[in-house]
């Protein structure tokens, strides 16, 4: 699929999605938002894809948030704000909610935007050289793509509001102390690093991924006693299925199981 601003390949069952506009260290356009929804879909019903990664082109930005050369151009009315902006939200939300595991690599700057669409993937992992900050209050705005709501999950809400308040801008190792990626790794490491991790939950049995991750995702969202019967409802749902047979005979046989999304 050709897109102006992302790139998407798969490979060995992954989706890699580089958000590609190195000249303005990947900043957002609305162009940008149009392809993203386009290569979501892609991915969706691509059964080559098990796994996304997230990622930005070159070494210096995964993405400097909306495009401010856009922004600046543009004075919507507030409504015209609101609609605009909960398109947004819809497809920060899709991604965040997305049926197969979605890891961000963060290869340089994820600022603003950047950072929102780091915090829905469900893992992220840094280059050293990474920073991270939801620095839209520095601009006189805040986030406007669910930021405060997602970090503040992530982070609590006391060390979220000492971040948005300051604008700060993370580097990798301060972020991993928050919890807020993953891991850290080299910089010329982080693709290896980020297909090894991605190669290996490709190469688990996609159902019992997606229901991991709902599990959880729902789960967090609900009462502890809701959480815990759509576990177990999913437990059920996965006790039926091909991968679950073919996982347990090929432990008892001794053998790598092969599993087929059934
Ligand atoms: N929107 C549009 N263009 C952007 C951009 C953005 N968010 N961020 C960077 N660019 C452009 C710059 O304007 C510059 O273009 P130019 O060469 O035509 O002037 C180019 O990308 C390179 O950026 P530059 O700032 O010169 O590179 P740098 O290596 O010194 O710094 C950043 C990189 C990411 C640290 C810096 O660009 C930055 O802080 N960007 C803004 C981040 C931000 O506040 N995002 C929140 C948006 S709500």
């Amino acid at each position: 699929m050709e897109f102006e601003t992302l790139r998407l390949a798969v490979e060995d069952g992954v989706a890699t999605l580089t958000l590609h506009r190195p000249e303005a260290m990947n900043a957002i356009t609305q162009r940008m938002k149009d392809e993203l929804g386009a290569a979501l879909d892609a991915v969706a019903t691509d059964d080559a894809a098990r796994v996304l990664v997230v990622t930005g082109a070159g070494d210096k930005a995964f993405c400097a948030g909306a495009d401010l050369k856009e922004r600046a151009a543009s004075e919507p009315t507030p409504a015209e704000f609101f609609f605009r902006q909960q398109a947004t939200h819809r497809l920060f939300t899709r991604l965040e909610q997305f049926a197969k595991p979605v890891i961000a690599a963060l290869n340089g700057a994820a600022f603003g935007g950047g950072a929102e669409i780091a915090l829905c993937a469900d893992l992220r992992v840094a280059a050293e050289h990474a920073r991270f900050g939801l620095t839209e209050v520095a601009l006189g705005v805040i986030p406007a793509g669910g930021g405060t709501q997602r970090l503040a999950r992530l982070v609590g809400p006391a060390r979220a509001k000492e971040l948005l308040f300051t604008a700060a801008r993370l580097t990798a190792t301060e972020a991993l102390a928050l919890g807020l990626v993953n891991r850290v790794v080299p910089s010329d490491r982080l693709a290896a690093e980020v297909r090894a991790l991605a190669v290996a939950i490709a190469a688990k049995p996609p159902l019992a991924v997606r229901f991991a991750k709902q599990a959880v995702d729902k789960g967090l969202q609900a009462d502890l006693q809701t959480a815990l019967d759509f576990e177990l409802y999913a437990a059920a749902i996965l006790f039926d299925t091909e991968d679950r047979r073919e996982g347990m005979r090929a432990f008892v046989e001794k053998r790598t199981p092969r599993f087929v999304g059934r």
